[in-house]
This record gives structure tokens, sequence and C-alpha cells, in this order.
């Protein structure tokens, strides 16, 4: 009989249509996303799940799926997956690395030159009409900060933060970074994390979201950073405490911030974030370009076929369930 696989959202790239042929394959249609209890429904009876970063897997949802073999998840990060409770079950849980590096470093830098640069709320300012000739071109008419020769702090130095400080490089860059296991990088100084704050210009944040980098940003080391520097979040909502980010930014301590990620996602309209004209603001789309996300589906694809076959997923984030 053929496995059945669970795959909770359409998917792009060219390999969907093999895992069609390779199992009984059920996939939620929308519209928008499958809510948690038609999950556990979906999945009775079913060996393999598909799953984006917005599906929450955790023991409820495999209280409900006792035949469950494998969870293939079309991202990097698996905050959304309960690892520990799927390894104890010894589920395989696959993810798609490597793929958006190059396209995550580039949403962080657009954010992080929109931001020292005040392009959105400049972007408002005109559009409101409210360019006019009594409030136009003057010395100090929109103001912002040099990115070119500034100071970049990198909060986490792997493939994603490494691929941050290429761009910097390019714009003359000094470039410091913190990383919890010891690297060297050409080029790049490492630092604590507490020096990197009072050093830095601006701060790129490139670690996971896990209980130890939970709130690794928070009010008391946010006050030891450089009056006017800048903030940049791609990573994951929960690595920067946000009320203490908004804090800094109301009190003038900080200037700017750019922000993808929140803590509760689809962000709520009181987050204290949104009201604050030097936050640039984006809903989560470090990866989001139609190359990127399409060679992401492939990866989860050929984890969830490798699974199939019995083989160990190229791409595992829990490679002790085989032994
Ligand atoms: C995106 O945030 C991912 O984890 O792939």
């Amino acid at each position: 009989m053929a496995s059945k696989v669970f795959v909770t959202h359409q998917l792009p790239g060219e390999r969907i249509r093999e895992l069609a042929q390779q199992c009984e394959m059920n996939v939620w249609m929308g519209p928008g996303l499958l809510p948690p209890a038609g999950l556990r429904t979906e999945l009775a009876g079913c060996q393999g799940l598909v799953c984006l970063l917005t599906d929450r897997i955790d023991s409820s949802v495999l209280d409900a799926a006792p035949d469950l073999q494998f969870v293939s998840s079309m991202s990097v990060g698996v905050d959304h997956i309960d690892v520990a409770a799927l390894t104890e079950r010894g589920i395989a849980i696959g993810h798609t690395p490597g793929v958006l590096v190059e396209t995550t470093a580039d949403t962080a830098f657009a954010l992080l030159l929109a931001a020292g640069r005040r392009i959105a709320e400049a972007d408002r300012f005109v559009r409101r009409g409210e360019w006019g000739p009594d409030n136009t071109w003057a010395p100090e008419f929109f103001t912002g900060v040099d990115v070119g020769g500034a100071t970049l702090g990198i909060i986490g130095l792997g493939e994603i933060g490494q691929a941050v400080a290429r761009r910097a490089a390019g714009f003359g860059m000094e470039v410091l970074a913190w990383n919890r296991s010891p690297r060297q990088v050409s080029g790049i100084e490492m630092l604590g994390l507490d020096e990197l704050l009072e050093r830095s210009d601006f701060v790129s944040i490139h670690v996971a979201l896990t209980p130890q980098t939970r709130d690794l940003l928070n009010a008391d080391n946010i006050a030891l950073m450089k009056p006017g520097a800048v903030v940049v979040n791609t990573a994951r909502g929960g690595i920067v405490n946000e009320q203490a980010l908004a804090d800094a930014l109301i009190d003038g301590r900080l200037l700017a911030a750019g922000v993808d990620v929140f803590e509760r996602e689809p962000v709520p309209a009181d987050n204290p974030l949104l009201g604050l004209p030097n936050v640039v603001v984006t809903p989560h789309i470090g990866s989001a370009t139609l190359r990127t996300r399409a060679r992401m589906a492939d990866i989860a694809v050929a984890n969830a076929l490798a699974a199939l076959r019995g083989e160990a997923m190229p791409c595992c984030v829990n490679p002790a369930v085989y032994g």
C-alpha cells in the first residue's frame, strides 16, 4: 500500500509532481493556511508530512498522527517544530538550508539600507502629499546615517551572517561578529556580544531562535548599544525583545530598525514597533524570491522522497534518528 503524505500548502518547484507519483499525496488547497485542528485531522493515517514554518508541529499533532515517520519543512528554521519530541519518537525532520542564504542576506541588507536612510518613511511622506514648498529639500531634510564606512555587527556568523558580511565589505564597512561557537572568517573581527553592541553602528541578527537565543537582544544589552545605532532582524521574532527595541527607538537611543520577523506572525496591529516611523517592517519575506522558494520546495520534496525510500534525508535536522 502506498504511503500517505500530507502537504500543508501548494508548493512551487519542479519536484512536487514526483512526490505525487511516489505516494498517496493530499494537499491543503486553502483558502489561507490550514488551521491546527485541520492539520490533526488530515494527518490521520499519514506516514509523512511536508509543511511550512507557519505549521506548528508539537506533541498534540504527533498524538493525532501515530503513523508519522517524517516531517519535511520548507524552511531552514525549525523553531515551529518540537524537534526533541519528534526525535524521541524517531521521526526524521527535514529542512532547506543553503539555497536561501544569498536571498535572505539581500533582504537583510535592503532593510539595513532602508532603515539607515529612512527610505520607507520618505516613501510614505511623498505619497501622503506632504512634500510641498514648506517641507522640501533643506540641509537636514530626511537625513539618515551613512552605511558606507560604518561598522556592522553581525550576531550569528553562519552562512547567512557571512553572506551579509560579504555585502558589507562591498560597502566599505568594518565588520564585527559574535557567534555562539568559535568561528574565524577572514576580514571579520570576532567579539563578545556586549563589545559588539558597544562598537556597532548597525547590528544584524542571524542566529536561529532557540531557548538560548530568546531575548538575546534585551533592555539590558540594548542599553549598551551606540547611540543612534540601527538594528536589523531577518532571523526570527523572539530573538530581539520587541518592547525593549521599541522603547529604545521611542526615546531616541536607537535611530531606526528594519524588522522582517515578529514574535507573533502575522503581526498584531498593536505590536509596539508598528506605530514607529523609524521602523521599516516587512512580513517575513527574507527568502521570498521565486527562484529561492522553488529551490526550497524542491529540497523539501527531496527530503520527503528520500524518507519514502527509507533513506536518510539529504538535509536532516535530527540525524540521530538514523541511529
Ligand atoms: C525562513 O524564515 C526559513 O526559516 O526558511
